[in-house]
């Protein structure tokens, strides 16, 4: 378990969070930009998947002790994103995705993106930058990103949509 600042936890997901992951990944306002809308099975599998690997951390975030949204965690230099800009080898990108309806829209998401941009600057020396790339169509998202200090930096065609690139420095000057 990471502690956060503004009482954020972050703990690393478990097979046994594959139901309640599935469940948010169903929420309209998620499997929009998701598009993984997949069964209570196939979410443990692809827990395990991902903590066997190099690739990505699944992480369950959790604020005053109640569970609210899934994030991953990746490192860029093992993910497609790698091919589209000039990634340095020590950064790290984030998706978030928050799966209680209730507290969608209020401030939560770029508290959260502001806090783990900070723990991962502050806990990996080798990481400069930390990396998001919403779709440039998902404004609730860019829009948190951009409130947690991420910078915009230009458009990227992806396979499967057309990304924002967004990058979160140690200082504004880096
Ligand atoms: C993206 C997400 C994590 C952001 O968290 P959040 O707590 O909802 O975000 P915040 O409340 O901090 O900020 C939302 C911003 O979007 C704006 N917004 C909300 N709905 C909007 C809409 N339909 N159109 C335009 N802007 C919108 C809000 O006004 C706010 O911006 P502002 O205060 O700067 O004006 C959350 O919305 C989410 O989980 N979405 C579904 C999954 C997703 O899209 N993940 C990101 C994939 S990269």
């Amino acid at each position: 378990m990471l502690h956060l600042d503004n009482g954020f936890d972050l703990r690393p997901a478990g097979s046994e969070d594959a139901a309640k992951i599935a469940l948010w990944m169903a929420q309209p306002h998620i499997q929009q930009w998701w598009h993984q809308n997949w069964s209570v099975e196939h979410w443990a599998q692809e827990i395990e998947r991902q903590a066997a690997g190099e690739h990505s951390v699944p992480c369950v975030a959790a604020v005053d002790a109640e569970d609210f949204g899934y994030v991953e965690l990746y490192r860029v230099r093992h993910d497609r994103l790698a091919e589209y800009y000039s990634a340095l080898d020590g950064d790290w990108g984030v998706h978030v995705a928050i799966g209680d309806v209730t507290r969608v829209g209020r401030g939560l998401g770029r508290q959260l993106l502001r806090a783990l941009a900070d723990a991962l600057l502050l806990a990996d020396p080798a990481c400069l930058r930390v990396v998001a790339e919403p779709d440039v169509e998902n404004l609730p998202s860019v829009r948190a990103f951009a409130a947690a200090g991420f910078v915009q930096q230009g458009e990227l065609q992806l396979p499967d949509k057309t990304a924002l690139l967004m990058v979160r420095t140690r200082t504004v000057e880096d």
